[in-house]
Formats: C-alpha cells, sequence, structure tokens
C-alpha cells in the first residue's frame, strides 16, 4: 500500500499487491475484467500457457513469449514492448502476466519500463509463483547466466490467485513449486507447522490443504513485501537458499528448474550455518522436509566456482557473501561470511552430505 500526501494536504491511499483469491478457472477472466475497471489489457503468456489456456489469453491483445528460463532475457522484454507498441497500447492499459516465475519476471519488467511503466496485474499459474514469486514486484531478467541482474521493483495492482490452475503442472514443477512453500514455511511458524503435519498431503496434490498452504503462504509473503516493498531491510531474509541456489543455477547454466536449485541451496546453506545454530533439532526437521519433497542431485560443480557465482550475488554487502540462516520456525538471520570461508563451507557441507546418503552427485 502507498499512501501519498498530496499538496495541501489531502491523503491518496494507494493499494497495491492485493491478493484475489478465485476458486475456480472459469471465474478467473471475468475477475481480471472486474479489477481492470473497463481498461484495456494486454496479456502476456508462455506457449505452454498458452496452449492449455487459450481462454485466458489468446482472443485479447497479447504477446506469447517461449516457456523457461532461456526466455528470461532482454531480448523477450523487447519483443513484449514491440508487441505492445504494435497494439497501439497507451498508459492507461494494464499489462496481465498469465504463467509462471519466468512469465511474471519478464512481463512485470516490461510493464515497467513501457512508456515509462503501466499497470500490472498478475494471474500465476505454478505453485511457486502463487505461493512466492507474483507477490511483492520484483521483476526482472538474467544477464551472461547471472539470475535477475537487470530489473525493477514493479508492485502489481493485484495478484489474482486460482490454485485449479495447478491441476495441470507436470510433478517436476510441483516440486519447485514445493521447494520455495518449505522456504516460506521455515520463515513462518503457523505455516511451518500446517506444512509440516501436511507434507504427504501436499506432496500428492491434495486440492483441499494446497489451497490452504497456498493462501497462507501468499498472506506471508504480501505482509513481509509490504513492509520492506524494495528490499531495503527485512525483506531480504525471503532469499533463504537463494545465496548458493542462484550460484548453482548460473554455474549449471539453467539446467534444472529454479525451485530445484533453491531446494539444494537451502539443504546445502542450513548444514554451511548449522554451527551457529543453538538448537539443530529444527535444522534436522527443515531438511528432512525437503528431503521428503524430493531433492535433485547435486551438480557437479567444483566449490570454487560456486564462490565467485556467489560473490557476484545482488544481497552482498562489501567483501563479504550473504547468507539468510534460521535458527527456528520464524527466526531467520542475516550471516556474512568472507568468500574462503563460504568455499570452505560449501565444500564441507556437500561433501558431508553425499557421504550420509542425503544428497547424491550427478
Ligand atoms: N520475482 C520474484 O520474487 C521471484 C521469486 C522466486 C522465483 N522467481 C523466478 O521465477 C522463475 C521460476 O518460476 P516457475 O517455477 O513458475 O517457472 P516457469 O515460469 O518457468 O514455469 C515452469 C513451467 O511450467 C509451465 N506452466 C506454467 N503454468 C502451468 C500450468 N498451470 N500447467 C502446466 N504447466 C504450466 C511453464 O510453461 C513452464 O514450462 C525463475 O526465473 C525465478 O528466478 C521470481
Amino acid at each position: 500500500m502507498e499512501t501519498t500526501v498530496n499538496d495541501g494536504g489531502s491523503v491518496t491511499v494507494r493499494k497495491d499487491n492485493e491478493l484475489i483469491f478465485v476458486s475456480s478457472a472459469e471465474l478467473i477472466k471475468k475477475t481480471v475484467n472486474r479489477l481492470s475497471g473497463g481498461r484495456r489489457l494486454f496479456f502476456v503468456t508462455d506457449e505452454n500457457v498458452a496452449r492449455l489456456y487459450p481462454e485466458l489469453t489468446t482472443e485479447n491483445d497479447g504477446c506469447i513469449i517461449p516457456a523457461g528460463e532461456d526466455g528470461k532475457t532482454l531480448l523477450t522484454v523487447e519483443k513484449i514492448c514491440r508487441a505492445m507498441l504494435d497494439a497501439g497500447l497507451t498508459r492507461s492499459a494494464i499489462t496481465v502476466a498469465v504463467g509462471g516465475g519466468v512469465v511474471g519476471d519478464v512481463a512485470g519488467f516490461a510493464a515497467s519500463v513501457y512508456m515509462r511503466g503501466i499497470d500490472l496485474i498478475s494471474v500465476p499459474t505454478t505453485l511457486l509463483s502463487q505461493v512466492d514469486s507474483s507477490i511483492g514486484g520484483k521483476t526482472g531478467v538474467n544477464l551472461d547466466g547471472y539470475k535477475n541482474m537487470i530489473g525493477a521493483f514493479k508492485m502489481p495492482l493485484f495478484i489474482v490467485i486460482c490454485p485449479e490452475l495447478l491441476k495441470t503442472l507436470p510433478l517436476r514443477e510441483w516440486r519447485c513449486g514445493m521447494g520455495e512453500l518449505v522456504k516460506t514455511a521455515v520463515l513462518d511458524e503457523e505455516l511451518y507447522a500446517y506444512v509440516s503435519e501436511n507434507i504427504d498431503a501436499l506432496a500428492s496434490r491434495d486440492p483441499f490443504v494446497t489451497e490452504k498452504a497456498v493462501a497462507m503462504a501468499a498472506k506471508f509473503k504480501k505482509r513481509v513485501t509490504d513492509r520492506d516493498p524494495c528490499e531495503k531491510g527485512s525483506r531480504a531474509v525471503l532469499n533463504l537458499g537463494h545465496t548458493v541456489g542462484h550460484a548453482l543455477e548460473k554455474c549449471d547454466g539453467h539446467r534444472l528448474s529454479h525451485g530445484e536449485y533453491v531446494m539444494l541451496g537451502m539443504k546445502i546453506e542450513f548444514a554451511m550455518l548449522s554451527d551457529h545454530v543453538p538448537a539443530k533439532e529444527f535444522l534436522r526437521e527443515a531438511d528432512a522436509l525437503l528431503r521428503k519433497v524430493g531433492l535433485p542431485k547435486l551438480p557437479g560443480v567444483p566449490p570454487v566456482e560456486v564462490t565467485e557465482a556467489a560473490k557476484a550475488d545482488k544481497k552482498n554487502g562489501d567483501g563479504k557473501i550473504t547468507l539468510i540462516g534460521i535458527i527456528d520456525a520464524g527466526k531467520p538471520y542475516v550471516s556474512e561470511i568472507t568468500a574462503a570461508r563460504f568455499c570452505e563451507l560449501y565444500a564441507s557441507a556437500t561433501e558431508q552430505a553425499i557421504k550420509k546418503g542425503e544428497l547424491a552427485r550427478e
């Protein structure tokens, strides 16, 4: 929410980042139309979502981008902006991003720069995007393999969440979303209790349990990002697992999905920082949740390369690498370590996990 004090002292309260939950896919379009207040809509989606849900996108103005992380480039943003221009879109139009985190990040960035910014509505279609990426206004594209190096904060007006869309999600993408859900859960005591209790139902995609977990996670992310929309402080905890996750993703050339790198990142970071934690029991429990979801194999990237990539992470302060640690559910902390220490801890954490049979190397 943004509050502006106008000349003369009157106050305008602008609401954004608002979560709208809809129970069936049929209601999405009606809901978006109602929220738009009659303004022109421009839909951006990827080729898979366009094929699966043509009724949501194709009969409107719009642009279909390639599916997957490789499409997260400035070139795709240019393609979207050209399509906007060709369609004669003015500043009063609204971009509607219908898709997973890739569509959300790319379409959101295009919305933030087209004519210096037009409004955005998000319709997340993956588990990962419903519990995390569509909320809070981070948008961007990759540069030279480095994640989200170019981007902007662009708060969506609304995020329209319909868990029914998750029925068509491939199992692997489900698992990726479960990774971000576990990440969110360790940051919020109430969600952690719910996810731990219902991990089997979530793994088997029980719709009732999923709907509840999605709503809890989305509301948590909204609270955190409303408090710190531009990541000046407290929002940084949402990057748990992402220092190692992003570094592996860069070095491994995005062969796995983002959610899979984040799961590996969490597992390894829990172990890297376990000496700092008074009650290790919580880390063991959280680690067991990740293993229940199903960890992918660890890419065979040497620790020095992972460290080099981690040095370029956006969260870092001067000369140190920043990691988000966790003491107990809802009790994260920020840790800064030297690159040499990072390398040492990464090497020993991965070796131990492989020795114990908790991680397999590719
Ligand atoms: N902006 C943020 O705050 C934030 C946070 C976390 C992650 N991210 C970004 O999100 C991206 C990952 O997002 P993702 O995991 O959603 O991946 P994704 O957008 O690549 O989607 C995964 C796959 O699922 C397909 N798909 C989407 N919806 C579907 C549906 N309902 N049924 C069947 N298939 C469907 C897509 O076409 C794609 O092939 C990464 O680029 C990551 O950096 C951003």
